[in-house]
C-alpha cells in the first residue's frame, strides 16, 4: 500500500525510527512513523482512505495520526530542525530524509526503510549498535538540543537491555550535571515519568534515575521510592498506582510544592493527597468503622498503594475493606425513608450512613 501510494505521487516515503529498530529486534511494535520527502499530509490521506482509518491532521507541523485496527501511523513530511533554545519545540523547515534521520536521538532509531527500494538505509551504523547492544548519540549536543534524551537512553536501554555506549554516557552524565533538564518544562518532565512508569520494568529505570542523580534535579529534596514499581493494580488504573508507588514517600509538607510544579491532573493530585492521608491515620485504626471513615472516599489507587508497600497487618486491613466492608450493602435507602413520612432532605445520607455503621459493628443482622 505504502509503495502504492509513494508512486502514485511521485515522491520518496520511509518508514522510520522504533518500528525499524522493534522489527529487527524481533519486538512487537504497532507504531509505524513514516516520513514523506514531499507532502505528508496528503499522503496520510490517502493512506488513512485505503485503510479505513481515523485521520487527525495538522497542518501546523504538516504531520498526520492515522489509526487503523490495531496500528498507528504517524506521518510527517521530511523535516530539518533548528534549536533556538535547549528544550523548546523546534521549527519545521521541509528537507529530505538525510536531514531528517540526522535529527534523531540515537543511532538506533535512526535506521530508514525506503518504501520504494526495499531497502534499509542505515547512516549511523544503527545496525551495528542494534547487534552490539548500545545506545548512541550521534552528535554530543543529543541531551542538550533535547534533555528528554537522557529519560528515553534510560528507557531504551531497560526496555531492550542495551548498554549507554561509553561517550554517550559520558554526554549524559554532562547533560544532568549542567542542568538541562532545568530548561524542560513541567508537563515535559512528567511525560517523560508517565512513559517510565508505562513500561514493563519500570523500577530498573527508576533506579537508574537514582543512580545518576537525576531525582535530585528535578524532585529536589523529595524521596523518590523504587519498591514494587512493576507490580500492577488490583483494581483501578495502573498508571495512577504506580505513580502513587513512585511518590510513596512525598511528606504532607511537599504536597503544595509538587501540585504548584508540575501541576498534576486532578485524579493524581487527589491520589496524593488521599495517600498521604491514610498513611498517616493508618496506624491507628481501631474498628471497622474506622476503617471505613478512612477509606471511603479515598482514590482506589491509594489504598492498592498502601496494600502492597505496607506490612501484613495492614493487608489484612485493606482485605477486610474490599471483602467484607466495602460490599456490605444496605437493604434500605431513601425510598424507604420517605415511605416513614419524612421529607426528603440531608438527613437522609445521616440516618443512612447510621444504619450502615450500625450493621457494620453488628447490631443490624439480615434476617436470614
Ligand atoms: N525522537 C528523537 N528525540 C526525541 C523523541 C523522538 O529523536 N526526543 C525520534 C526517535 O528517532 C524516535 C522517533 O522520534 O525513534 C519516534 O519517537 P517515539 O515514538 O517516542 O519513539 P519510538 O522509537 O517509536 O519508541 P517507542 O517504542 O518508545 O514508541
Amino acid at each position: 500500500i505504502l509503495k502504492k501510494i509513494s508512486c502514485k505521487m511521485g515522491v520518496k516515503s520511509y518508514i522510520v525510527g522504533g518500528y525499524i529498530r522493534d522489527e529487527i529486534l524481533n519486538l512487537e511494535s504497532n507504531d509505524i512513523d513514516i516520513t514523506v520527502e514531499g507532502d505528508g499530509i496528503r499522503y496520510a490521506l490517502m493512506l488513512s482512505k485505503i485503510l479505513n482509518g481515523k485521520i487527525e491532521i495538522h497542518e501546523k507541523f504538516k504531520t498526520a495520526k492515522i489509526q487503523a485496527d490495531k496500528y498507528t501511523f504517524d506521518v510527517v513530511s521530511a523535516r530539518k530542525e533548528y534549536y533556538a533554545h535547549s528544550g523548546i519545540l523546534p521549527d519545521v523547515e521541509l528537507a529530505d530524509i538525510v536531514e531528517d534521520i540526522k535529527r534523531r536521538d540515537f543511532t538506533i532509531n535512526m535506521l530508514a526503510f525506503d518504501i520504494k527500494e526495499g531497502m534499509i538505509i542505515d547512516l549511523c551504523n544503527g545496525l551495528d549498535d542494534i547487534k552490539n547492544k548500545l545506545i548512541r548519540v550521534v552528535h554530543d549536543k543529543s541531551f542538550n538540543d533535547d534533555p528528554t534524551r537522557i529519560f528515553r537512553a534510560l528507557r531504551y536501554s531497560v526496555r531492550l537491555d542495551f548498554k549507554l555506549e561509553e561517550h554517550t554516557e559520558l554526554l549524559l552524565k554532562q547533560s544532568i550535571a549542567n542542568g538541562d533538564i532545568d530548561n524542560l518544562s513541567a508537563d515535559r518532565i512528567m511525560n517523560e515519568i508517565y512513559l517510565i512508569l508505562s513500561e514493563k520494568n519500570p523500577e530498573t529505570i527508576v533506579k537508574l534515575m537514582k543512580y545518576y542523580e537525576i531525582d535530585k534535579k528535578i524532585f529536589k529534596g523529595i524521596d523518590i521510592n523504587i519498591k514494587n514499581l512493576n507490580t500492577y493494580a488490583r483494581y483501578g488504573d495502573v498508571l495512577l498506582y504506580r505513580f502513587l508507588l513512585f511518590f510513596y514517600n512525598v511528606k504532607k509538607d511537599d504536597l503544595d510544592y509538587l501540585n504548584e510544579k508540575f501541576n498534576f491532573r486532578r485524579q493524581y493530585s487527589k491520589g496524593l493527597s488521599d495517600l498521604i492521608e491514610i498513611k498517616m491515620n493508618l496506624y491507628t485504626l481501631k474498628d471497622d468503622i474506622a476503617v471505613y471513615n478512612l477509606f471511603k472516599d479515598k482514590k482506589i489507587e491509594a489504598i492498592n498503594a498502601i496494600y502492597t508497600m505496607e506490612g501484613e497487618n495492614i493487608k489484612k486491613i485493606v482485605d477486610r475493606y474490599f471483602e467484607v466492608i466495602r460490599s456490605l450493602k444496605l437493604e434500605v435507602n431513601g425510598d424507604a425513608i420517605k415511605e416513614l413520612g419524612l421529607e426528603p432532605s440531608p438527613v437522609y445520607k445521616k440516618i443512612l450512613e447510621k444504619i450502615y455503621y450500625d450493621k457494620l459493628c453488628g447490631k443490624i443482622i439480615n434476617k436470614e
